[in-house]
């Protein structure tokens, strides 16, 4: 049975909950969270007998075989570095740190302490995700040349403007801290990273919203979203976070390495909640529409049109059950399984590190005048010891035809077992 411990158990903590129960065989057994209300309902939850406390340190002094890190995003890095050098495996929310030099102090102390390093991009567990990018690997719309992403934050104003996500020094913006899943599907789909990026975007409209609330201990947690209510219009929102410096309407372009481009659009005052993906290969394009809610679609068009005629296939996506599109129950059992087994994972730390580094280059070149930006590398030791076998496996489809970067991917001896399937 592993024994589990999570800091930072309230809010997105909640996660863990799949990583507890005789089936799972997993238990969690230590819980690290700064309210002590939330500490009550994780006994209520996980037993009398569980471990609390309000000091991560303490946490890590614990026999556990792996910790889950479900905090405000600047504290992953102190965290998870810590974490590693204590020996725990490592379940770390996305997006890995808030710089890029902050993931690379992660993955340096993976690499270093050969602790299992795991980053919890759920979408790459989502059906319409895992869809599209079966499509992909069929062949169905040729190599792929381009990914168009558009997000529609629906509940923009009730999440992200009303606690620590609104300010940069903690979230450095949110075409990073919501954009890091997005960068990563783009990543993903296209069998590239980053190489050249621009963004350009404004605090548009909750900067006049002035119904603000002052933190009173450090940055806020969990804004309130009072009585569960969400706000329509943006105007009518309450309670905003005092300080508001981070952006709510943001664009991202970028080439890739292979030379595939993407862009990237995020808003946080649309009424409706979802993401549009749309993949041009030279032998097709495919759309999704829906993320999984009933009627959710994979539109898919591979002969000669005109005008908006029917797709050649449509890929229905069935209901799944689970938080996050049914992503979350999967991205845990991955992960415990990881602990356990290692092997391949649909995550990949380098994958993580590269959407933060997209999305802190574009957030940089958004606050100076739309500058073109270049994404730094990471050193070839890191590439062969977190994606030797991705690399190896790469057989077909897109992958063959689309090598991230063409390097040297011969066995070190040296692995962390991460295979991005
Ligand atoms: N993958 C996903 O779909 C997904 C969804 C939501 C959130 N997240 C990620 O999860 C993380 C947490 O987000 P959230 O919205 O739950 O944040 P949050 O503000 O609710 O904080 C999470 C928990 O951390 C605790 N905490 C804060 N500082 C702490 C400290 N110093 N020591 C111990 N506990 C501390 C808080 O009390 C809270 O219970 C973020 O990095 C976010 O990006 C991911």
């Amino acid at each position: 049975m592993l024994k589990i411990g999570v800091i930072g158990s309230g809010g997105r903590g909640g996660l863990a909950r799949h990583a507890h129960g005789e089936e799972k065989g997993a238990r969690i057994v230590a819980c690290c969270d700064l309210s002590a209300e939330t500490l009550e309902k994780n006994r209520e939850a996980y037993g009398e007998d569980l471990f609390t406390t309000s000091d991560y340190r303490e946490l890590l002094e614990q026999p556990l075989d792996a910790v889950f890190i479900c905090t405000p995003d600047f504290l992953h890095e102190e965290m998870a570095v810590s974490a590693l050098e204590a020996g725990k495996a490592v379940y770390l929310e996305k997006p890995m740190a808030i710089t890029t030099a902050g993931c690379d102090r992660v993955l340096e102390a993976a690499y270093r302490t050969g602790s299992k390093l795991y980053v919890g991009h759920n979408m790459r567990h989502m059906p319409f995700v895992l869809k599209m990018r079966e499509l992909i690997e069929a062949g169905k719309i040729g190599e792929v040349k381009a990914v168009w992403c558009r997000h529609f934050v629906g509940h923009g104003g009730d999440y992200y403007f009303k606690d620590w996500h609104a300010e940069s020094r903690y979230s450095n913006g949110l075409l990073l801290q919501k954009g890091a899943h997005d960068i990563d599907v783009i990543h993903w789909l296209a069998g590239s990273y980053a190489h050249r990026v621009t963004g350009m975007g404004d605090l548009s409209v909750y900067g006049s919203n002035q119904n603000r609330i002052e933190p009173t201990n450090g940055p806020r947690i969990r804004g309130p979203i009072i009585d569960k209510e969400f706000f329509w219009p943006p105007s009518q929102q309450e309670g905003l976070n005092a300080e508001i410096d981070v952006e709510d309407i943001s664009h991202l372009t970028m080439q890739l390495q292979n030379g595939a481009f993407a862009t990237y659009q995020q808003c946080h005052f649309t009424p409706d909640y979802w993401r549009n993906y749309c993949v041009i290969g030279d032998e097709g394009r495919m759309e999704n529409f829906g993320n999984g809610e009933d009627g959710s679609c994979i539109k898919v068009w591979n002969t000669r049109k005109w005008g908006n005629d029917a797709p050649d296939e449509v890929h229905m996506i069935e209901r799944p059950k689970g938080g996050h599109g049914g992503a979350d129950p999967r991205i845990v059992a991955e992960f415990l399984r990881f602990v356990r087994e290692g092997g391949p994972t649909y995550t990949s730390p380098i994958a993580a590190r590269f959407s933060v580094a997209a999305g802190c280059a574009a957030t940089t070149s958004m606050r100076d005048g739309a500058t073109p930006q270049i994404v730094s590398d990471v050193p070839v030791e890191w590439w062969r010891y977190f994606n030797e076998e991705y690399q190896s496996r790469r057989t077909s489809g897109v992958n063959s035809r689309q090598t991230l970067e063409g390097r040297d991917t011969s066995t070190n001896g040296h692995t962390n077992g991460h295979l991005v399937r």
